[in-house]
């Protein structure tokens, strides 16, 4: 399948004709400067917890394309409220069948409050399942003994980990979540957008190469087949 990187923990993935963006944070990311906020194409928003750097431009990409809104409970009646009522409320461990495939929200480790200050629910991560492959997009988590539950129950073909440290797992965390979920092919995600989640490239590539696994780090706007 056709995933492209957004910078931060932002992705478009292409999924049985639908495009998929998780955790849209691309008009106030430096990094992501080159990204074309106006020309994303989206049928579905995913969005992991309430942070403001996971949500940023959701309210504007909903409202232009008319993509509907899958995250918790709480995130989608915060949406709703302001007129956005396109939404699919989750909560951990629950899945559902989407046209392009099976979503299910699982638990992450981390907070989840809203930038007004209201209840984000709880934070999770996104298991995809679809005739093109499946993939864990891990959201803002720590290393948790539950991610091999998700490679027990599913098998995965890549997994879109956090990997930038302080907020979140870093690169030998990470390498480990890979582990337990089952993957090979990690997409680094949430990492070099703030000073204190900056990552040395080559040595958190090692980490990963060493365990016979490959980290994907590519500028933001890249676009790849995984
Ligand atoms: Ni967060
Ligand atoms: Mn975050």
């Amino acid at each position: 399948m056709k995933v492209t990187y957004l910078g931060h923990s932002c992705l478009q993935v292409s999924i049985g004709g639908k495009e998929l963006i998780f955790d849209p944070f691309i008009r106030p990311n430096p990094l992501a400067a080159g990204v074309d906020v106006d020309g994303i194409p989206a049928d579905y928003i995913l969005i992991s917890h309430g942070h403001e750097d996971h949500l940023a431009d959701a309210e504007t990409l909903a409202r232009r394309t008319g993509a509907m809104i899958l995250s918790n409970y709480e995130i989608i009646t915060w949406y709703g409220a302001k007129g956005l009522n396109h939404g699919h409320p989750m909560n951990s461990g629950g899945g559902y069948d989407f046209d392009f495939g099976r979503v299910t929200f699982v638990p992450a480790i981390h907070s989840s409050s809203l930038p007004d200050g209201s209840y984000g629910g709880n934070p999770g991560g996104f298991v995809i399942e679809s005739k093109e492959g499946n993939f864990y997009f891990s959201g803002d988590t720590a290393l948790t003994l539950d991610m091999k539950l998700i490679g027990e129950k599913c098998h995965l073909d890549w997994a879109a980990l956090c990997v930038g440290d302080n907020f979140t797992m870093g690169p030998k965390d990470a390498a480990k979540a890979a582990g337990f979920v089952g993957v090979r092919r990690v997409l680094g995600i949430h990492y070099d957008t703030f000073p204190p989640i900056v990552i040395d490239h080559p040595a958190a590539r090692q980490i990963f190469q060493s365990q016979g696994m490959d980290l994907i780090l590519v500028p933001p706007g890249t676009s790849m087949d995984l």
